[in-house]
């Protein structure tokens, strides 16, 4: 099974993400993201045997507790770059308190042979993707008009497993559990 660990989004902001994509998705014929697979991906953990699930849950089960720390969401950019771009992405920001959960993550999951990943951690969500040359000038057009592109905040209290099985259109995504920041704070 393919898993990975991310931040889903509350309903606040999803209304507004879907807003916002009803704004830009008729701007450009490119792969958009249905809004059920939108997240902010914390660790891509891979192909793993589905016998050794229990490995990776206690694994997250037992971090270390943490207060739930606040997320914005706000610019609108390209990645690798503007030139030749392959995905569009509206940026994350947020405390050290969530890099410091990620690096947590790292690094349990390396002790059970999970690789650690080699680029630097730059939350985002993929908003959409370029899998074929398009015309992207009305859409980067739009995208200049609304910077910052500000979707405000939200407080986060988990994060979840994730399973990733390919669909006929895009991945499917289903939530395996949740993890509760404070849930050793919770239990003293
Ligand atoms: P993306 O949205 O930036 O592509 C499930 O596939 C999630 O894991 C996606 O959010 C995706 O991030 C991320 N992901 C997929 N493949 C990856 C890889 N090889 N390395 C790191 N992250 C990956």
């Amino acid at each position: 099974m393919r898993l990975f660990t991310a931040i889903d989004l509350p309903v606040g902001p999803r209304l507004r993400l879907e807003r916002l994509l009803s704004v830009l998705r008729p701007e450009a014929p490119i792969k958009w993201s249905p809004l059920d697979n939108l997240h902010i991906t914390t660790k891509f953990i891979g192909e793993w045997p589905e016998h050794r699930l229990n490995e990776i849950h206690d694994a997250l089960s037992q971090l270390a507790p943490r207060e739930p720390f606040e997320i914005s969401l706000r610019d609108l950019g390209w990645y690798p770059n503007e030139r030749a771009p392959r995905v569009l992405w509206l940026g994350v920001h947020a405390s050290p308190d969530l890099t410091a959960l990620v690096q947590q993550v790292e690094t349990r999951l390396e002790a059970l042979g999970v690789a650690r990943e080699e680029r630097p951690f730059s939350p985002h969500l993929t908003l959409a993707r370029i899998k074929n040359p398009a015309p992207l000038q009305a859409l980067r057009q739009k995208i200049e008009r609304l910077q910052p592109a500000d979707l405000g905040q939200f407080r986060v209290a988990h994060f979840s497993l994730f399973r990733s099985d390919p669909g006929s259109n895009a991945s499917i995504y289903r939530k395996l559990r949740d993890y509760r920041l404070e849930a050793a704070l919770a239990a003293r």
